[in-house]
């Protein structure tokens, strides 16, 4: 009888602080980033493998959230066939896969991060279940740098709360191929939480791929992935420290230096909406009054990802209720993750 492997993971989304932006071949990334794993945004794969007799080409059916998709499906089978030499069952079975988000469309929630590391993480079960062995003696390392070869940010996923991505001369551990957990981290930064506060949720008018691909010629490219490489190096010591004040810094002036690359590319672009400033200016006059140390990041579009650590939350979400519920149009309150998840 043919024989069918099952594997299911949840794969959290992240977001990061230093920002990945600009890469060479093969998604390796022209600076280092390091980033915060989420919580309750996620993605699901239930993925099944049959058996089939003829072998000569990889055959996949994807759902997404029960109906059949062909954009996905046509992206995941293309990163299968470049990578099929890893996985030899991929050639002998059928894969199905059914995919679902725990969060909307275009909501600033990085989920090519968590589909990637989900589809990762099954692939690397897979291996395990076919062939008797685990794919590697490091198999969160191995299932990083899968993700990182479908999406590049991905790569972080596969780990808890902080993670690096990208190599720094202070950590010979660290590298562009996989992602590595960052552990060194002081109570103050244990429990973050990240309100994620939509203001626009078309979908994105510049796909992130374009995006990097414009720091190829940019004329600060070269600053950038430096001040970047030392930015990660300085929120390592942030971390171990529980400098909050420092980390509001360089979090803030991150997600700024991301959107000025933007504005300053050769095909200028700008992604911050009118309500993403008032949302800001509002996060600077709370936080000059009260003292609070909250702040704000933003990825690669107008959605605002606002941070407080868990002494502040009540104070932070009334001011959240009161203050900026008006500017947006919908909140995802979001916190730190333990990580990838397998289901059963
Ligand atoms: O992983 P990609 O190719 O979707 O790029 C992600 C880029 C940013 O989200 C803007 C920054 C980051 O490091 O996640």
């Amino acid at each position: 009888m043919a024989k069918t492997y099952i594997s299911h993971w949840r794969c959290p989304s992240n977001i990061a602080i230093v920002k990945y932006w600009g890469k060479k071949e093969n998604q390796i990334p022209c600076n280092a980033s390091l980033s915060l794993t989420l919580s309750e945004s996620y993605t699901e794969l239930n993925a099944r493998l049959e058996e089939k007799t003829n072998d000569d080409e990889i055959s996949l059916t994807y759902f997404f959230e029960g109906e059949r998709n062909a954009a996905f499906e046509a992206k995941f089978l293309k990163f299968l066939n470049k990578h099929q030499v890893n996985f030899p069952f991929l050639k002998t079975h059928h894969l199905v896969l059914e995919s679902s988000n725990s969060f909307p469309h275009s909501t600033g929630i990085a989920s090519s991060a968590s589909a990637f590391g989900a589809l990762a993480l099954v692939l690397c079960d897979f291996y395990e279940q076919t062939q008797g062995k685990t794919i590697s003696d490091n198999w969160q390392q191995t299932a990083s740098h899968f993700a990182r070869l479908g999406s590049g940010s991905a790569c972080r996923s596969i780990f808890p709360a902080w993670a690096q991505w990208g190599q720094i001369d202070a950590d010979k551990a660290s590298s562009n191929e996989y992602a590595i957990p960052i552990t060194e981290v002081h109570d103050n930064f244990k429990i973050m939480h990240d309100a994620v506060l939509i203001v626009d949720d078309e979908p994105k008018k510049v796909s992130s791929t374009a995006g990097h691909a414009l720091m190829n010629k940019h004329a600060y490219a070269e600053a950038r992935f430096v001040q970047a490489n030392q930015r990660v190096a300085e929120l390592r010591e942030i971390l171990k420290s529980g400098d909050l004040d420092a980390f509001v810094s360089l979090t803030e002036s991150e997600a700024l230096t991301l959107h000025a690359m933007m504005m300053t590319s050769a095909d200028y672009y700008l992604l911050m909406r009118p309500n993403t400033i008032s949302v800001i200016e509002k996060i600077f006059a709370f936080r000059e009054q009260s003292k609070v140390p909250i702040c704000f990041t933003l990825d690669a579009g107008p959605n605002i990802h606002l941070l407080y650590p868990e002494v502040y939350k009540t104070e932070v979400e009334n001011f959240i209720r009161h203050e900026l519920s008006d500017l947006v149009k919908s909140i995802i309150f979001d916190r730190v993750g333990q990580g990838p998840k397998k289901l059963t």
